[in-house]
């Protein structure tokens, strides 16, 4: 019997013939992750600011979930648009992101609270090795589009980033900039 494989269209994300979860999250879900509070409370409280949609397969141990996050391109403050970032609940758990297309950064934070950079694009293969955060920004005009493949049994802390990540990346004079956190 031949079957008929979930689809990716590598030019922009989107999944076809399988069932998919998708999960929104906008301006207003994104309390605390963007360093100008007045700038965020200034903004449509219900604007979306990316798109998760995964693909409905099952759980449990050693299996894997895919996704694609869609990240939409904006500012607030003089700050890109990103997602809030995570550690993986199962720390040692790591993940695989590649970049669909629009153009980004990839922040990655070890435990100690060393942040790196990496650059996202059609085509780009980042390995987020185990015990590392990770958060994508969109520094560009388009929809930045990841693909990512990850254990189902990682989770998601987000409570350990309650401080923030160590770098923000922000506009200045048309210029994207990495600012480093002192609290971070
Ligand atoms: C995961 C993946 C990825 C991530 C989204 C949204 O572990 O689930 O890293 O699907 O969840 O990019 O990012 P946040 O979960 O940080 O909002
Ligand atoms: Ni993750």
């Amino acid at each position: 019997q031949i079957i008929q494989p979930p689809l990716v269209a590598w030019a922009n994300g989107a999944f076809s013939h399988a069932p998919v979860i998708r999960k929104t999250t906008r301006i207003q879900d994104l309390t605390a992750v963007f360093a100008d509070g007045q700038a965020w409370r200034s903004c449509d409280p219900q604007l979306p600011v990316y798109t998760v949609e995964m693909l409905e397969t099952p759980a449990g141990e050693g299996e894997l979930w895919t996704g694609v996050t869609h990240l939409n391109p904006g500012k607030v403050g003089n700050e890109f648009f990103m997602t809030r970032g995570h550690f993986h609940a199962r720390r040692e758990q790591g993940e695989v992101y590649f970049g669909l297309r629009g153009q980004g950064l990839l922040l990655l934070q070890d435990e100690h609270g060393k942040a790196r950079l990496e650059t996202v694009c059609a085509g780009s293969v980042h390995i987020i090795p185990g015990f590392t955060a990770h958060r994508l920004i969109n520094t560009g005009s388009e929809i930045l589009s990841a693909l990512a493949v990850w254990p189902t049994i990682a989770g998601h802390d987000y409570a350990a980033l309650q401080g923030g990540f160590a770098l923000r990346v922000q506009e200045e004079n048309q210029q994207i900039c990495v600012c480093e956190v002192q609290n971070g």
